[in-house]
């Protein structure tokens, strides 16, 4: 080993031992007679000291040292002198006086440095990610992720769960994003398809008898990328036999309440508590509410069917819905200019047509360009309905129920931000369960999987398969942390000639369905359990339990918006020859 000790680990205990320590030059101070280096690892800092007494030359050495070198550092170990101990550093009380100083490497003046306070765009940071990952904060996020990782695999190992992996080069998988494709030379005009999941793999495991399966996967999608999502993520990737929706939830349950008391500290008590999906919608406008803070949606239908007011009462009376939200207090914190604002804003990204509001004066009464359209009786039902207390701010939208509920659960976020309702540190979980079977898709102008193809109805509505298939409701479940669909899954089909009715209804065809999942078909036909599971974005997890807002700040080498890795230029250009051997030409992209 080329050191005795890390940066993080010597003490007071130390002192008078003779060490060798290796890192990067965090920071230098040159005070004359003598000079300071913060010495940084992974483990910490360690302050070094070079005095004439350190020996030949090393002092004129130790000048020359830059930020970012990486020296070998061997000396003795010395309390700090009075008044120089620094209680925020775990070595704070102890210093290194040199006595040998090796440079093992220099280093270009750095773009940033790590231990900098205004941070650089992201840009650079993911260029340079060896020096991006150096900043103690990217190492706390790492550390973190390791733990979790390493915490879900006990538990799941405790729990008699095997650990199987699945192969990335592969068929199609039914995840309903695009595919990442791969070509092969072998078979020419063939690709493989990387897994959007190893969702068709772990149902074959257990038609194989391995009723208890986890595998921490990585899965590629390409689809338009967001704060909370990557082209390739990981999950926590669940499969069980013999089980029912109640099973999996108990053991992911379990599983969040060891993550968040190891990793946080906190106490969660179970049950997490479950909504409908149907419920989730009607009081929050999404089917991932953050639940963090209490502020619902409320149906005001039926009294704005009785006001003068054109746009509402032409809503009701085209069935459309009129649905309004209480922010409780807030009548002083939004300006004219600022409703204007948040009305151009849910006009403009969510297809809302205007939005309405009150705000509640100290009298009771409510205040609003329109509030001359509403007769006294209907503003003081409206008030009642919304709870309305003096100081609230109420607002309304009438659209259809899907365009009400995009724009307010856009609102209630907002809301939530700037009104503080939360506390940051704390975490709110929650099922939520019984999710439509399927969702129409209007371009396509066929029905979608709401999970996917895979995904069993509950027993009361397999009749409803055929004559209703929008009443149809899926035995699924999400997980939802702060907001964020943490982790979903569903019990599975295990039966043939239900799979065969929902494919129809999807419109796969027998021969796509054939084409596409033949292997799992024929799979089910030799004795298959009955079966289900889950998978858990590992990613988002290690985001909302670190309390960060950007997966990205989550993986070692993530990509960019438009998915690229800046570091490594990947996508990159490839050779002719190497096109040439997998039988593929391109084409300039039109412009
Ligand atoms: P699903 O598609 O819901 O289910 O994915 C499960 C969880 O994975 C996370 N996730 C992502 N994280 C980062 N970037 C992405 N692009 C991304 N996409 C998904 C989410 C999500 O809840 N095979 C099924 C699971 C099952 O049925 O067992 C599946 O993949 O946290
Ligand atoms: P208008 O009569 O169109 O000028 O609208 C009067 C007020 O009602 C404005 O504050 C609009 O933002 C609001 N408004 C218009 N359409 C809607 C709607 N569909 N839902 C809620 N508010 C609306």
């Amino acid at each position: 080993m080329l050191r005795t000790h890390t940066c993080g680990q010597l003490r007071k205990e130390n002192v008078g031992e003779t060490i060798t320590v290796c890192g990067w030059i965090d920071s230098y101070r040159d005070h004359g007679g003598s000079l300071f280096v913060d010495l940084r690892d992974r483990y910490g800092k360690t302050q070094v000291v070079f005095t004439a007494e350190s020996g030949p030359g090393i002092l004129d050495t130790a000048r020359m040292l830059r930020d970012e070198w990486v020296i070998q550092v061997t000396g003795i170990v010395a309390p700090r002198p009075e008044g120089t101990i620094n209680p925020k550093l775990d070595t704070g009380e102890i210093e290194v006086r040199s006595r040998s100083l090796t440079v093992l490497n220099k280093c270009q003046t750095p773009p940033f440095t790590p231990s900098t306070r205004d941070l650089p765009g992201e840009d650079l940071r993911l260029k340079h990610r060896y020096i991006d990952l150096r900043r103690a904060e990217m190492q706390r996020t790492l550390i973190l992720r390791h733990r979790m990782i390493k915490g879900m695999r006990d538990y799941f190992d405790q729990h008699n769960f095997l650990e199987i992996e699945t192969p990335i080069l592969g068929r199609s998988t039914p995840e309903g994003a695009r595919d990442y494709l791969v070509p092969s030379r072998v078979h020419a005009g063939k690709f493989y398809a990387l897994p959007q999941s190893p969702q068709l793999y772990k149902q074959i495991l257990m038609i194989a008898g391995y009723d208890r399966y986890v595998q921490v996967a990585r899965c590629f999608r390409d689809e338009d990328l967001r704060a909370d999502r990557q082209p390739e993520f990981t999950q926590l990737d669940v499969e069980m036999a013999f089980v029912t929706a109640e099973d999996i939830i108990g053991i992911i349950d379990g599983l969040v309440q060891k993550l968040a008391k190891e990793v946080l500290g906190l106490d969660v008590p179970l049950p997490l508590p479950r909504m409908t999906y149907d419920e989730a919608m009607e009081k929050y406008g999404h089917d991932a509410p953050d639940l963090r803070f209490d502020m619902q949606i409320v149906d005001c239908t039926d009294l704005a069917a009785q006001t003068e007011f054109r746009v509402f009462r032409a809503a009701a009376d085209a069935g459309l819905k009129v649905r309004g939200m209480n922010a409780k207090g807030a009548a002083s914190k939004y300006s004219r200019s600022m409703i204007d604002e948040m009305t151009d804003w849910v006009k403009n990204d969510f297809g809302a047509k205007g939005l309405a509001w009150f705000k509640v004066e100290a009298d009771g009464s409510l205040a609003s360009p329109i509030a001359k359209n509403f007769a006294p009786e209907l503003l003081a039902q409206i008030k009642d309905r919304l709870n309305g207390a003096p100081g609230d701010f109420l607002v309304f939208m009438a659209d259809t129920f899907e365009v009400t509920c995009k724009g307010l659960y856009a609102l209630r976020k907002k809301f939530g931000v700037d009104l503080k309702l939360y506390d940051p540190a704390k975490m709110h979980c929650s099922w939520i369960v019984e999710f439509p079977m399927f969702a129409w898709d209007p371009e396509e102008k066929t029905w979608a999987a709401m999970h996917h193809p895979f995904t069993a109805p509950r027993p009361q509505d397999l009749a409803k398969l055929d004559s209703d298939p929008a009443a149809c409701r899926a035995i699924a479940y999400d997980l939802v942390i702060n907001g964020s669909e943490a982790g979903g899954g569903t019990i599975r089909i295990h039966d043939q000639d239900v799979q065969q009715q929902v494919f129809r209804l999807l419109g796969i065809d027998a021969e796509k369905a054939r084409d596409r999942f033949g292997f799992l078909l024929d799979a089910l036909q030799f004795g298959a359990p009955p079966h289900g599971g889950i998978a858990l974005g590992i990613d988002r997890w290690v985001m909302l339990f670190a309390g960060l807002d950007n997966i990205r700040d989550c993986i070692a080498f993530p990509k960019t918006q438009k998915a690229s890795d800046l570091m490594t230029e990947a996508p990159g250009d490839v050779d002719l020859r190497q096109l040439r051997e997998l039988s593929i030409q391109t084409v300039k992209p039109a412009k």
